[in-house]
């Protein structure tokens, strides 16, 4: 079975959040289930910079937006993402500073629509043209919306292999206008509501959900909540249209480089079955010194709560925000953040740091390193997201014994078990869930932790159960196994949804 991925980043490369960690992840996994794994991404400065030795595989001819791009396909070896990594460079497009898809300054890039497409448009001739590459994919795994042309350009070529859009947030849907749409010469008969057009304008997530042979997104929960207008984006009537080929995968994680036993990044190791109260103990005392407290024995039987990720509305910071003051008002309870994301939200959190100096430790910006570190020296984990597609941290801090305070949407209802006595005492508990977006439900969730942390028996057990839990990738790379080996040998297909319900939605406007 032979697999090319495409995406917009992978760990250890480029990565801005969850998609990175996959796109490194699920191609090892599948290649440990006897697949052939490529991963191509845009040659990004970032991506060039870290390359010892790079091969020129071909020269294409790519339309952009009214011109045209001499595009090289590179080949890179397996040292970097563990499979075959093919970059797609076009230096006009992608040899820039900055993240993948914003400014040094933190707008977008003015022409992310044609930076994009040109990517899509060479992806699907690597895939379908035999001359190119010395190697045919069985199928194209196409992921999010910066790969989402690439299934439509695929079903333009009766030789193409067959296609899997996975959607990692529906919230990102790379939409464009109609003027774009024209400069980048896109195939008219796609300018309708059955292929791309959204509501006046088109989006590359949505030529992903309907070109492709396949859609899956990251959580069996998601997969159902997408297909509704509260959580759709606009989305909801298409995805309803195609639920015949959409279907839920949970993520896993890698499970070496997330091992409280053997990380690189941690000033001391522990398991479920070694050490773990030691090991968290000394990772607290070193985290808080870190973050410039000396922390004595109280301090170290206190509390200590966490928050990583991005500092957008997706991840329920407003709610966080406006429960600082009531979780800080609880007797030593301290609160380590870090994050990056929009202004207002990084100003906000300065704020409240220079309110509650040595209780809030802040902390705005990117750090793997602090990360793994507040994953194993915090006592809790919280992640109050409005929407979690699936979440990787409360994967993350359930491996390294810090139950996770969740929002029940998503991957985080798939994953984490709420400690009810029942639950508890069945073994089955691994954190704890609260129902409604609210800080009210958020505090009393806490509320319940913070009463829990202080019975050893019932906490002891609550790690030592989430410890316990496998997340690692086997499960579900099987699953994507078995769902590209239905696939493989079909041509690609134009579905196309009634007219009647494609994108018929009344949230249609609300994008972010
Ligand atoms: P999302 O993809 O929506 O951002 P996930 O929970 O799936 O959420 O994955 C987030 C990933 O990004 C995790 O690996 C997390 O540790 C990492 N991450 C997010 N923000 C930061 C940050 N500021 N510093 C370091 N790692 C971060
Ligand atoms: C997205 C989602 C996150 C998911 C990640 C990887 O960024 O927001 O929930 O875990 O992708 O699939």
């Amino acid at each position: 079975m032979k697999i090319l991925f495409a995406a917009s980043e992978a760990y250890p490369l480029v990565k801005t959040g969850g998609l990175g960690d996959v796109i490194h992840s699920l191609p090892r996994a599948l290649q440990a289930l006897g697949a052939e794994v490529r991963v191509v991404l845009p040659a990004y400065r970032l991506v060039l910079e870290q390359m010892e030795s790079l091969r020129i595989v071909g020269w294409l001819q790519v339309q952009g937006a009214g011109r045209r791009h001499e595009v090289r396909i590179l080949e890179a070896g397996s040292r970097h993402l563990g499979v075959p990594l093919l970059l797609v460079d076009a230096p006009l497009l992608f040899d820039r500073p900055g993240n993948p898809y914003l400014h040094p300054d933190g707008y977008n890039w003015h022409d992310n629509a044609e930076r994009f497409t040109v990517f899509s448009r060479a992806v699907a001739r690597l895939a379908a043209d035999n001359g190119l590459l010395d190697w045919r994919p069985d199928v194209v795994h196409c992921h999010d919306w910066q790969a989402g042309l690439v299934p439509a350009f695929l079903s333009l070529d009766s030789r193409a292999p067959a296609s899997v859009f996975t959607i990692h947030n529906l919230s990102y849907a790379g939409i464009f206008s109609h003027q774009e749409f024209e400069q980048l010469a896109l195939p008219k008969a796609w300018w309708s509501p059955d292929a791309i057009e959204f509501f006046g304008n088109f989006s590359m997530l949505k030529a992903g959900i309907v070109f492709s042979d396949h859609v899956t997104t990251v959580s069996p929960t998601y997969a159902e909540e997408i297909q509704t207008p509260a959580f759709g984006y606009g989305f909801d009537g298409v995805l309803r249209a195609m639920r015949h080929k959409l279907s839920g995968i949970l993520n896993g994680i890698d499970t070496e480089i997330w091992n409280p036993a053997t990380d690189p990044y941690l000033p001391s190791h522990y398991s479920a079955r070694h050490r773990y109260l030691a090991g968290k103990r000394d990772n607290k005392k070193a985290l808080l010194a870190q973050l410039g407290l000396d922390a004595d024995e109280a301090a170290l039987k206190t509390p200590l709560l966490g928050f990583i990720g991005r500092l957008v509305e997706q991840k329920g910071i407003d709610l966080l925000l406006e429960a600082i003051p009531a979780l800080l008002a609880h007797p030593g309870v301290r609160l380590v953040v870090l994050g990056s994301g929009e202004s207002r939200f990084e100003n906000a959190l300065r704020e409240l740091a220079a309110i509650h100096p040595g209780q809030l430790l802040l902390t705005l910006g990117y750090s793997e390193e602090l990360a793994h570190r507040i994953e194993a020296g915090c006592d809790l984990f919280l992640m109050p997201s409005r929407f979690e597609p699936c979440g990787l941290n409360q994967l993350y801090s359930l491996r390294y014994g810090t139950p996770p305070v969740v929002h029940a949407v998503g991957g985080l209802a798939d994953t984490v078990v709420d400690a009810t006595r029942e639950n508890l005492e069945a073994g089955r508990a691994t954190g704890f869930l609260f129902r409604q977006p609210t800080t009210d439900a958020l505090l009393e969730a806490v509320q319940r932790a913070l009463k829990l942390y202080r019975n050893d028996s019932d906490w002891h057990r609550l790690i030592r159960t989430a410890m316990a839990q496998d997340f690692g990738w086997s499960r579900s790379a099987a699953r994507y196994m078995a769902l590209y080996e239905t696939l493989r040998g079909k041509s690609a297909t134009i579905h196309t949804p009634s007219v009647e319900t494609a994108g018929a939605s009344p949230n249609c406007h609300e994008q972010p």
